[in-house]
């Protein structure tokens, strides 16, 4: 049998212990772990792709199977490129289902060779999101129960160098 190699996609904007848990837990059931990073100017995240990157690289270093990069397009034909057949994503509540089924069947139709599958976010990191984390960062609230401290770090950083008007 072949190695085992998944992907586990995301925005990413920034990691959370919830990606973390993910992270870690994913890591124990496959071969090899690709954290997939969208580069997505659409959606004008907050880090840069090479500092979501970067911070990702730090606070992952201690899994020797975990390997961070970035992408742009399809999902499948990253996956495809990697030699992947396993797309990982975590559900946290019954809200985030709707969305996963439709990017797990679209994915699926997509390519019929590469299945989805889902691991269910550790509770007490169901209510966690980076939409939140950097909310919190923006109002200068404690993240070290949300995020590494890497990456409270830079969140503080980031909130320190922003304009007000660049909120
Ligand atoms: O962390 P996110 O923002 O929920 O991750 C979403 C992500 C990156 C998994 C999704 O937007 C994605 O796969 N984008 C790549 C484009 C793609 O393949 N789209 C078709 C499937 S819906």
């Amino acid at each position: 049998m072949g190695k085992t190699i998944a992907i586990y996609p995301g925005s990413f904007d920034p990691v959370t212990r919830g990606h973390m848990d993910i992270i870690e837990r994913a890591s124990k059931t496959v071969d090899h772990l690709i954290v997939g990073v969208l580069v997505n100017s659409a959606k004008s995240p907050l880090f840069t792709v090479e500092e979501r990157v970067a911070l990702l690289k730090q606070v992952t270093a201690q899994y020797p199977n975990v390997e961070i990069r970035s992408f742009e397009g399809l999902l499948v034909d990253f996956a495809r490129a990697s030699g992947a057949h396993i797309l990982i994503r975590g559900l946290r509540a019954v809200t985030d289902f709707e969305y996963e089924l439709q990017m797990s069947q679209t994915n699926q139709k997509l390519d019929p060779n590469i299945e989805t599958m889902f691991l269910t976010t550790s509770i007490e990191y169901s209510y966690l999101s980076s939409t939140t984390v950097r909310e919190i960062a923006a109002f200068g609230g404690d993240l070290t129960q949300f995020v590494p401290e890497a990456v409270a770090l830079e969140l503080e950083k980031k909130m320190n160098t922003k304009g007000e008007c660049n909120k």
